[in-house]
């Protein structure tokens, strides 16, 4: 397991409690919340236990969510990654879901995109994944062209959450064929 992923712009690495005031400004911001279910954090304790949490899945998964970093400024804009979800939808038990949020601020300059597909890239890789999968809300056209630039293929749409949101998967062999077309 490698402890950072370096892009043209970006260091990716693990949360850690640096972090919180940062992400503090991202996750108590509405508009961020918009497609999240509209509820943004209102105390700096829901995003300790959220830290907790993520720590513990580095611990049992090996994987989660990490934070993404101006790799020249080492400033916190966001995160991204691989969490591995245990909740069945249909047609899975399981799967890794390929996530991002960014503070406002920072949208509009590629960097989930880029982030997502180095995710991708180390999802197939590094962890030797069969299929990378995940999902926004109908009404995200942002992270649904995010999901699409990463490779994904979009499948249908299905309830989250009592939520309708589009669902999108890549295998790994169809990954490899894609990349091959592009070389
Ligand atoms: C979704 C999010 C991560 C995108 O981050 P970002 O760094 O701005 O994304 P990128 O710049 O890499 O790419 C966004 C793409 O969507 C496009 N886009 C942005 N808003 C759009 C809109 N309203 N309609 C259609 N396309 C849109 C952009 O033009 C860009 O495509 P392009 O590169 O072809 O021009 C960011 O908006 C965010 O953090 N939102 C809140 C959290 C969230 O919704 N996370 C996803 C949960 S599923």
């Amino acid at each position: 397991m490698k402890i950072a992923i370096e892009t043209e712009r970006l260091l990716l690495r693990r949360l850690r409690p640096e972090d919180l005031d940062a992400w503090y400004e991202m996750d108590s911001d509405a508009e961020v919340h918009r497609y999240l279910g509209k509820s943004p954090i209102t105390d700096l304790q829901q995003l300790k236990d959220v830290l907790a949490n993520v720590q513990q899945q580095y611990i049992d998964n090996g994987i989660g969510r990490w934070a993404m970093l101006d790799k020249n400024t080492n400033t916190f804009l966001g995160w991204a990654g691989l969490k591995l979800m245990k909740e069945p939808t249909q047609g899975h038990e399981e799967y890794y879901d390929l996530g991002y949020r960014l503070l406002r601020k920072h949208w509009g300059k590629g960097y989930a995109t880029e982030a997502a597909k180095a995710w991708v890239n180390y999802g197939f890789e590094e962890m030797n994944l069969s299929e990378i999968c995940g999902r926004a809300d109908i009404g995200n056209a942002a992270s649904r062209h995010v999901l699409e630039k990463a490779g994904l293929e979009y499948i249908d749409d299905r309830d989250f959450d009592g939520q309708p949101h589009a669902w999108y998967c890549i295998q790994k062999g169809k990954w490899q064929n894609h990349k091959k077309q592009q070389a």
